[in-house]
């Protein structure tokens, strides 16, 4: 059974995030969308338990997905579980870029595998920062997010 993993910070999850999600277990048989922690992003809008309920939700139809969280490295955690393939979604050069460079570190550091999946081009201009940014000034943010949460994500970004 081949499992694979899809780490990030899910802050919050978007269209994109769950296009990659829909895709990679169809492609494969077991997913885990670890929710975890960026030091380059140490405050997030929603809490660790928001952003691991709202991706339970998201997922709750999807037989072969299971939402689980890590603190400290990937590496680690991959090893915990046994799996030796990280997921992650490629929008531009920028994400590949760094994503070459942390999937670099990630093989050497944990003999983790990185595969990449092309952002799907209806989302590829969805950043979680740019959707704080566009509810707090009010925006609502359909087209962004899944409706599912819509109102939970748009509240919340809006009061703060
Ligand atoms: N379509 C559109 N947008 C997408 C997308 C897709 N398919 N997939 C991701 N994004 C966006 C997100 O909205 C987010 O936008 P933002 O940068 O404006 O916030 C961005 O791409 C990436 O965020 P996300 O997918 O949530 O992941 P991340 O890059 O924040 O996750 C970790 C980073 C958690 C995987 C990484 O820091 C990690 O492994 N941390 C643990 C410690 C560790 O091991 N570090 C590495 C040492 S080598």
């Amino acid at each position: 059974m081949k499992k694979v993993i899809f780490p990030g910070t899910f802050d919050p999850p978007t269209l994109g995030h769950m296009d990659i999600i829909q895709r990679a277990s169809s492609i494969f048989d077991y997913l885990y969308v670890a929710v975890g922690q960026s030091l380059k992003k140490p405050k997030t809008a929603f809490s660790l338990s928001e952003r691991i309920e709202l991706l339970k939700q998201l997922t709750k139809n999807f037989a072969n997905v299971e939402v689980v969280s890590f603190e400290g490295l990937l590496v680690d955690y991959t090893k915990q579980l046994n799996i030796s393939t990280a997921i992650r979604a490629i929008r531009n050069t920028s994400d590949f870029d760094n994503e070459v460079v942390q999937a670099g570190m990630n093989k050497q550091l944990g003999e983790i595998e990185t595969l990449y999946m092309a952002a799907n081009d209806k989302f590829r201009n969805i950043s979680s920062s740019l959707i704080k940014e566009i509810a707090y000034h009010g925006k609502r943010l359909s087209s962004f997010v899944p409706l599912e949460i819509e109102e939970f994500v748009f509240q919340r970004l809006y009061e703060t």
